[in-house]
């Protein structure tokens, strides 16, 4: 019989030393920021309260690139973890190598086809078969502003890029860091995204991104993307290089930069302040992006174990991440959406109901695409050369031009 543990975070004292005997699993993951830990907690805790023992193994870094250096040494071992957070590329590439559970047993009865849009099962199912949890549903074109320095700034928040130059030029004037952005080739991908969507639409995003097409790589839409780059660098402050995207939520949460460009775990770091949406933040899509949503869902991929005894700690943890109830109190902690459409959005604050709307509309406009950044676009040694070229152009190392005679030799190497 197994032992019944005590609910809630006295169980994680309790039980972190004792869990052996008992179900447990272990999860590799890269929430180590407030918002993310936080999100983290309420999952932990549903499961101590399912008799589910978490054995964490937390790998910082932003977009998981560490983590999932991490995981490779772990299954070289021959000693994967139970679960592990995953993106989408990513868990395609893992499960082509067949080394993840079968979800299948549970995801039938559960109905998780009915209510998983098929953008996602895209990514949650290989070969017709579940292997996929997917916990929630990010999305990376969206615009962090400080409410105060916009009111300053006239208060309208910027439709395009124009408009969004011109409020970064009154952020500069109010002598506050216009623009807080991170120096890490992840984030830089994240603001390159954005700004391909804006300046090209879904279409040009598409072709360029998704269908790596050497034309829309190097063309003159792309020029403008690269010439954006470069103006918006003359807006971050001195300190941006390798800074983590939780300080430069920090700075704008502090007052001391105007806005952040980000994907809306972001909102996780906002609400863990206190701040509210509307009276101390505003959310909106990145200027120019709006009808448009590039998403990213974390999902969590269960190794297949010599122990099959760990099987049924694994499909309670699937079945967890999967509960509508869990799906809401984690996701409003997150700033993620549902990953699931049954979902009401009663309980999620303005940006929240803002994200879930636009992204059934996304679905229903076909203007929903994989974000690059987040391992939705294209196999991680496509997004990585993109990311080289990216990173060394917003750095001034390569020019435009070198950077748009690059960009197609780089992806095409790397295909
Ligand atoms: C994303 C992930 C998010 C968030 C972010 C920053 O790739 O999907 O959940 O953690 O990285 O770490």
């Amino acid at each position: 019989m197994r032992h019944v543990f005590l609910a809630g975070t006295a169980c994680l004292a309790l039980c972190a030393g004792a869990a052996r005997a008992e179900e447990s699993v272990e999860v590799l993951h890269w929430w180590t920021a407030g918002g993310e830990a936080a999100a983290l907690n309420v999952l932990k805790e549903d499961l101590a309260a399912k008799g589910v023992a978490w054995k964490d193994m937390p790998v910082a870094g932003g977009s998981g690139v560490q983590a999932m250096t991490a995981l490779r040494a772990r299954v070289t071992a021959g000693d994967p973890p139970t679960a592990v957070q995953m993106l989408g590329f990513d868990i395609r590439e893992w499960s082509e190598m067949g080394v993840l559970s079968n979800l299948d047993t549970l995801a039938g009865p559960a109905g998780w086809d009915k209510v998983v849009p098929q953008a996602i099962q895209a990514f949650s199912k290989y070969d017709g078969h579940w292997i996929a949890a997917p916990v929630n549903v990010h999305s990376t074109n969206w615009l962090w502003i400080n409410k105060a320095a916009l009111d300053k700034a006239g208060g309208k928040a910027p439709a395009d890029m124009d408009a969004f130059f011109a409020m970064l030029d009154n952020f500069k004037a109010q002598g506050i860091v216009p623009l807080a952005h991170g120096g890490q080739p992840w984030q830089d991908g994240t603001l390159w995204e954005a700004v391909v969507l804006s300046r090209g639409g879904m279409d040009f995003y598409k072709k360029a991104v998704l269908e790596a097409d050497p034309d829309a790589l190097s063309g003159e839409t792309m020029r403008q993307v690269f010439d954006d780059m470069t103006r918006l660098r003359g807006y971050f402050d001195n300190s941006f290089s390798g800074r983590d995207w939780n300080l430069s939520s920090a700075m704008v949460i502090e007052g001391k930069a105007g806005a952040q460009e980000m994907g809306d775990w972001a909102k996780g770091e906002f609400l863990r302040a206190g701040n509210v949406p509307d009276k101390d933040f505003v959310c909106i899509r990145f200027p120019g992006t709006q009808g448009n949503v590039l998403f990213n869902s974390d999902q969590f991929v269960m190794f297949e174990q010599k122990d099959a005894g760990l099987k049924d700690a694994q499909l309670k943890m699937a079945a967890a991440v999967m509960d509508p109830a869990f799906q809401i109190a984690f996701n409003k902690v997150k700033g993620s959406v549902p990953a699931r459409t049954d979902v009401p959005d009663t309980d999620f604050d303005a940006c929240g109901k803002k994200g879930m709307r636009d992204l059934a509309e996304a679905a229903a406009n076909g203007t929903l695409a994989g974000s690059l950044a987040h391992g939705h676009g294209q196999p991680s040694s496509v997004k990585e050369a993109i990311f080289d070229v990216v990173t060394q152009q917003l750095n001034g190392q390569i020019s435009t031009d070198e950077a748009l005679k690059r960009l197609p030799q780089a992806v095409k190497a790397a295909m």
